[in-house]
């Protein structure tokens, strides 16, 4: 009876570091959607709607390099810069937030 006991509570401590484990890694990636979604509407607007990128449907290899010729845009003028991790979740958000259009 013991035995079982300790293995049933032993299991139940194995599920639970399961589904927390499994819970970390999705919210991980929601909160770096999240940061690319805010990035995106906060930076990304100041010099024309956010409709500009959202109407493409670019892969992951021409945002990046949209995204860098933006950066340097906004450096140019003097509006601020964008980290190279800020631009990484501003392309993660892009390629993955962005519905596949025809
Ligand atoms: C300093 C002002 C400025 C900022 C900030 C800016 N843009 Fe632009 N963007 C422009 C201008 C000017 C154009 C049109 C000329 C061109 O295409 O280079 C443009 C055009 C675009 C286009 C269409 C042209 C293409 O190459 O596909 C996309 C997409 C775009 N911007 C996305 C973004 C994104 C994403 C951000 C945020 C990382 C951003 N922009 C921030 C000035 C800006």
């Amino acid at each position: 009876m013991r035995k079982i006991l300790i293995g049933l509570i032993a299991l139940m401590f194995i599920t639970a570091f399961v589904i927390a484990q499994t819970d970390t890694t999705q919210s991980d990636e929601q909160q770096r959607l999240a940061k690319g979604k805010e990035l995106l509407e906060t930076k990304c607007s100041i010099c024309h709607s956010i409709q500009r990128p959202l109407n493409k449907n670019y892969d992951q290899q021409k945002w990046n390099k949209v995204v860098s010729k933006m950066a340097e845009k906004m450096k140019n003028k003097r509006l601020g810069e964008l980290t190279d991790e800020g631009k990484g979740l501003i392309v993660n958000y892009l390629v993955n937030a962005i519905p596949p259009k025809k």
